[in-house]
């Protein structure tokens, strides 16, 4: 028997995202539907909506969810119908050479059902492909059973959505990618969801001073709340301020986590000599960075991309929301919005202005 709900579909790469109704089938062999109770409004959604990262369209966006699951297609025995689950949007096959190497996160399969339309939806009986595998800004969507985790008990079932991407990549880029050490010195670029995430990451890692940068100054009062011991603005010389900060050295790990060339570069100059720059944020592949060949050498300094936070969400989600019961971790601080399925437009707009962190889809 096939669904028909309400989803935001990107008609084309650089268009708007509007309402419209698409057909579910029934979930395939290893599938499960979801109906959702939150999504979270990511930054990738925007750059996937923009063309910066590959989409085929039309796409159903979004892939920060919580739900549950509302049937099973044959041989799922990892949820059962009731299940709330937190999404995965790279799935790992766990045959791969990556996956057998401890590297769930670079799986080379990962990918694939939001490139070839696995779960495939239509509206109008043309096939519409579900963003990051997910297709989370849906009243319902199908996933494989690798895409969902269990929520674990005792978490709010809504900004739990958060867990999926925000909370995996930032505090897994301080933990797993990075691995920051208890008083190491930490500066983190951009403070969206992602950002404030790895701040708090860099708090459950004991660093300090925790420098958090961000253009707009309005961001300071919830960094500073959420473990920053710091605040510059990025028209503030960073540079000079940094290494006033950590006499004279600059910091031992930046995290970027905006997206662009500029910051990365930036990231790295505020890195020691020896220090570490992780790349969380997702840039285009048109923007260069440029470093000089001497200072690679001289600095000795490493530059490192994270991707999802070098986790693995089935063993993460689990630690993380022991974090968040114990109040280590603060979820509710990161949702500033309360938005409705076709509000998203509107959400976009706030991220491209730097205005709020995230905007929380309840359906
Ligand atoms: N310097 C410092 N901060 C900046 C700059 C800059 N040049 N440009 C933008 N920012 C800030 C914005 O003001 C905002 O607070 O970066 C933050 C980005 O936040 P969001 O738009 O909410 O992005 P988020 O969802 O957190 O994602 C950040 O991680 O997963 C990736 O694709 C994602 O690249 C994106 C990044
Ligand atoms: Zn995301």
């Amino acid at each position: 028997m096939s669904m028909t709900v309400k989803a935001a579909v990107l008609p084309e790469t650089g268009s708007t995202p509007r309402i419209a109704e698409i057909t579910l089938p029934e979930p395939g062999p290893g599938q499960v539907r979801v109906r959702l109770d939150a999504a979270g409004v990511c930054h990738s959604d925007l750059s996937l909506a923009a063309g910066k990262l590959a989409q085929p369209v039309p796409a159903v966006l979004g892939h920060e969810g919580v739900g549950r699951v509302v049937a099973t297609g044959p041989g799922v025995d990892k949820v059962t119908v009731g299940t709330q689950v937190v999404f995965n949007w790279a799935p790992a096959c766990r045959e791969c050479w990556f996956c057998e190497h401890g590297e769930p996160y670079l799986c080379t399969r990962a990918l694939e059902p939001s490139q070839r339309g696995y779960a495939t939806l239509t509206e109008d009986g043309s096939t519409v492909f579900p963003s990051l595998g997910t297709g989370a800004f849906a009243e319902e969507t199908i996933v494989g059973a690798n895409a969902v985790v269990p929520l674990p008990e005792g978490l709010e079932a809504h900004t739990a959505a958060l867990l999926g991407c925000a909370l995996l990549t930032g505090v897994g880029a301080v933990r797993n990618s990075a691995q920051v050490g208890t008083g190491e010195s930490v500066a983190v670029l951009g403070l969206g969801g992602v950002g404030l995430a790895t701040l708090q990451g860099a708090r459950l890692a004991g660093a300090a001073p925790i420098i958090a940068v961000d253009i707009a100054a309005e961001k300071e009062a919830l960094a500073r709340r959420l473990g920053a011991t710091h605040f510059l603005t990025a028209s503030d010389n960073l540079s000079k301020e940094i290494r006033r900060l950590t006499e004279g050295r600059g910091v031992d790990h930046a995290f970027e986590v905006v997206g662009s060339a500029k910051t990365i570069r930036q990231s790295w100059s505020m890195t020691r000599r020896g220090g570490t720059t992780t790349v969380v944020g997702a840039g285009a592949g048109d923007d260069m960075v440029t470093l000089s060949a001497l200072e690679i050498f001289h600095m000795a300094r490493t530059l490192r991309g994270c991707m999802y936070g070098s986790c693995d969400p089935d063993r993460d989600i689990p630690m993380l929301a022991q974090h968040v019961r114990t109040g280590a971790v603060d979820l509710d601080a990161l949702v500033t919005h309360e938005i409705a399925l076709d509000e998203v437009p509107a959400a976009f707009e706030r991220m491209r202005e730097g205005q709020g962190v995230r905007s929380l889809i309840r359906f």
